[in-house]
């Protein structure tokens, strides 16, 4: 599925794409999280692997991808927060993943880390930590299939929301808007109920939830409350 039909999809009647991010959820209970989601509205479940180098903290790898992958119903939406993306893209399409995102900061050659993703059948996504400014990401955009703008400095779930990510996106969009690219815009880090109208009228395309899902009384009628924002 090219990225335009996700845009086609979800952007005109089911804005926006919530992508859960399992981070937040019950390892204990990995199943029954994971079946919780495909029972959700959510489109998306968003994967955060962490290598203790390039983020101060450490996840799981492929093998757990591998597994979740056998019994989600959702795209696979990998974020990877590791050095050397390059070495393990090809492990991540075996495991499942169906948009795999790089950090810039992590990528001597980002451009060819995007070719690579691509060549493996995979959406290739670049993601931009808060120091970094969408400038840098300007020769590759037209590459991309995803921008990911972090509002929180990688690493750890449940953080607060750096409020100048909102003009970030504002600006991405407007340069999205002007050459008519085609990436998607997704916010990781901090989105809640209450910030993520904001968000939307930026110009996000996709959010991602953890906490403010799997930490939720009531996580798949929290799903259903993101999707009706308008
Ligand atoms: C942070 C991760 C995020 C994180 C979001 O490094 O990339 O995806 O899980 O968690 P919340 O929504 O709790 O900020
Ligand atoms: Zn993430």
């Amino acid at each position: 599925m090219c990225i335009c039909d996700y845009v086609v999809k979800y952007k005109k009647s089911y804005m926006p794409i919530i992508a859960p991010s399992l981070l937040a959820a019950d390892f204990l209970h990995l199943a029954d999280e994971c079946q919780m989601i495909n029972d959700s509205q959510a489109e998306w479940l968003h994967l955060d692997v962490m290598d203790g180098r390039f983020v101060p903290n450490i996840s799981f790898g492929m093998s757990i991808i591998e597994q979740i992958n056998s019994i989600t119903k959702k795209t696979l939406d990998v974020h990877l927060m590791i050095e050397e993306p390059e070495k393990y893209a090809n492990a991540f399409a075996k495991a499942g993943a169906n948009i795999l995102t790089v950090h810039l900061e992590a990528c001597k050659h980002l451009h060819r880390n995007i070719q690579q993703i691509k060549d493996l059948g995979m959406k290739a996504g670049v993601a931009l930590n808060p120091h970094s400014p969408i400038h840098l990401l300007q020769d590759v955009l037209s590459e991309v299939d995803l921008v990911l703008i972090m509002s929180v400095n990688p690493g750890f779930g449940g953080q607060h929301f750096i409020p100048y990510s909102l003009q970030k996106i504002q600006a991405l969009n407007k340069l999205k808007q002007q050459n008519n690219y085609q990436f998607l815009i997704e916010v990781d880090g901090g989105v809640t109920l209450e910030n993520a109208k904001a968000l939307i009228d930026a110009g996000t395309d996709v959010l991602v939830a953890g906490s403010s899902v799997f930490k939720s009384a009531n996580p798949l009628e929290t799903i259903q409350l993101f999707k009706q924002i308008k």
